[in-house]
């Protein structure tokens, strides 16, 4: 992997950089070229070591490219996917995205409130952050750039706003040059980089651009004709969703069912029923290695199977969230070719929370403020990967012998023939009977979403000034 080449997004968590703000922009009437030229040497590419209190990425929508001067031709050698948009009715209905999810309801990505880029800036302090966030605003307004922005960060200790450990099941990509950890799969660099061989041992496919006035020979830039260059080389797709989350409904929910089921200890009932519908407890801890209670976490949180340890899903309930988004070893005639068809719908997930926390002792009561998750993929195949993921693990009520449920997290509403909203049940197998819960409330709400494209440093160049 040509890592001096890629942003650094694709490599780096940037846990250092635990403060942060998404800047999501419209070109509209503005400069967006000059802009860019501007920030460029302020982008941090995949071999950074600076000691930098910052860290500055930028992606862009496929209406952002065609406002850098990328023409339907050129649009049209991206993933479909990514052209078409996240509210576009075709990937709504793949994405699941109806009824209270529906494109409509969105504070952003949608008809009325597009989207052209994101631009991410990480910093080390909350001081920081304002310091350098306030430069950026003067340029976005000295080139008539409006921005929408959104405080983001890591919530403490790497928690969600349910209260669990999140991010940390990540594939290991080869070529990233970081050391691989155990129980990581390695994947073929093709998998998160355009522009190098993928799990199919074939090279993707690299979107292109008309060579522009001043574009220098190049090896990457010149895709075996003098006319193109290779723009998405060294590029990825770049998902990103803000997904409200409903903390005091979610936790209810677990401690009315507690009680229903007359828990001598309630709280840690409501614990262990809010730990079977994630897979993990809130430490990280995965189910299938402590089904009973939370205990402290081993030095690797990852290094696990289901098939040997829980074939039936007696320890980590099938339906569960980690167990959906990625089966690991669970389908296949063995394990090996399990993990090998898991391995072809992996993301590099570096989502951060947003809204403060909700304070209280469990189970809280709602406060009215919006917070959530900022959810980020990133993939060299938005169909293949991310939306699968979504649609086929997730959002599929057809699961691991499963016939009427979705993901008991982040699962979309179903209707009746009425369009009537129909209840959402969640499955805990067991012996001699399995357990129902029912009435699970949808605790996770579409807000806002969009396809982005994550050039690599010399694209970017070209996005700007149209030479290398
Ligand atoms: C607000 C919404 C969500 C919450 C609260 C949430 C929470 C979590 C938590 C706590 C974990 C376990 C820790 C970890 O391995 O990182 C996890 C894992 C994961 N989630 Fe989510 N998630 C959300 C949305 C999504 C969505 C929309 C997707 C994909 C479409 C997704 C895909 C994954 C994947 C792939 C894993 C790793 C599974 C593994 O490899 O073991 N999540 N999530």
């Amino acid at each position: 992997m040509e890592r001096a080449d890629v942003q650094g997004l694709m490599l780096f968590a940037y846990r250092q950089h635990p403060r942060s703000r998404f800047f999501l922009l419209r070109f509209a009437g503005g400069n967006p070229r000059e802009w860019l030229r501007r920030v460029l040497t302020d982008v941090t590419s995949g071999d950074e070591e600076k000691h930098e209190p910052y860290r500055f990425n930028v992606a862009f929508s496929a209406r952002g490219l065609a406002a850098l001067g990328l023409d339907e031709e050129d649009l049209l050698t991206f993933q479909r996917e990514f052209v078409q948009g996240m509210s576009h009715p075709e990937r709504s209905h793949v994405l699941g995205d109806r009824y209270s999810d529906a494109p409509e309801q969105w504070q952003w990505g949608n008809e009325a409130e597009p989207v052209d880029a994101v631009a991410m800036l990480y910093a080390q302090s909350e001081e920081d952050l304002h310091g350098r966030s306030a430069e950026l605003e003067k340029l976005l307004e000295k080139f008539g750039i409006a921005a929408r922005i959104e405080d983001v960060a890591l919530g403490e200790g790497g928690r969600e706003h349910f209260g669990f450990a999140d991010g940390l099941a990540q594939p290991f990509v080869k070529g990233s040059g970081r050391k691989r950890k155990p129980g990581e799969s390695k994947l073929a660099t093709g998998e998160l980089v355009l522009g190098y061989e993928n799990a199919y041992g074939k090279v993707n496919e690299v979107p292109s651009a008309k060579r522009r006035r001043g574009t220098r020979e190049h090896p990457y830039f010149v895709a075996g004709s003098t006319s193109r260059v290779q723009l998405g080389h060294n590029g990825t797709y770049l998902v990103v969703r803000k997904l409200r989350q409903d903390v005091a409904g979610f936790w209810q929910y677990c401690w009315d069912a507690a009680r229903a089921e007359q828990a001598p200890d309630v709280a840690a009932r409501a614990k262990l029923i809010a730990a079977r519908m994630v897979g993990r407890w809130p430490n990280g801890v995965p189910l299938v290695e402590a089904p009973e209670a939370e205990r402290p976490p081993r030095a690797s949180l990852n290094d696990f199977g289901f098939r040997e340890l829980d074939p039936d899903g007696l320890r980590c309930p099938f339906g569960s969230h980690i167990r959906r988004a990625n089966p690991r070893d669970m389908f296949g005639e063995t394990a090996k070719e399990g993990l090998r068809d898991a391995n072809l719908h992996r993301l590099v997930r570096r989502g951060r929370a947003y809204g403060p926390k909700l304070a209280g002792e469990l189970p809280q009561r709602d406060d009215g403020v919006e917070r959530g998750l900022y959810f980020v993929a990133l993939n060299a195949d938005l169909r293949r990967q991310f939306e699968f993921v979504q649609q086929t693990w997730l959002n599929s009520c057809k699961f691991a012998g499963l016939s009427d449920e979705r993901d008991p997290i982040v699962g979309k509403d179903a209707a009746d023939a009425e369009e009537r909203i129909v209840p959402r049940p969640f499955t805990v197998q067991a012996r001699p009977l399995r357990q129902r819960h029912s009435h699970v409330p949808k605790v996770v709400h579409v807000r806002g979403g969009e396809y982005f494209f994550l050039p690599g440093m010399r694209a970017l160049n070209y996005l700007c000034d149209g030479s290398d």
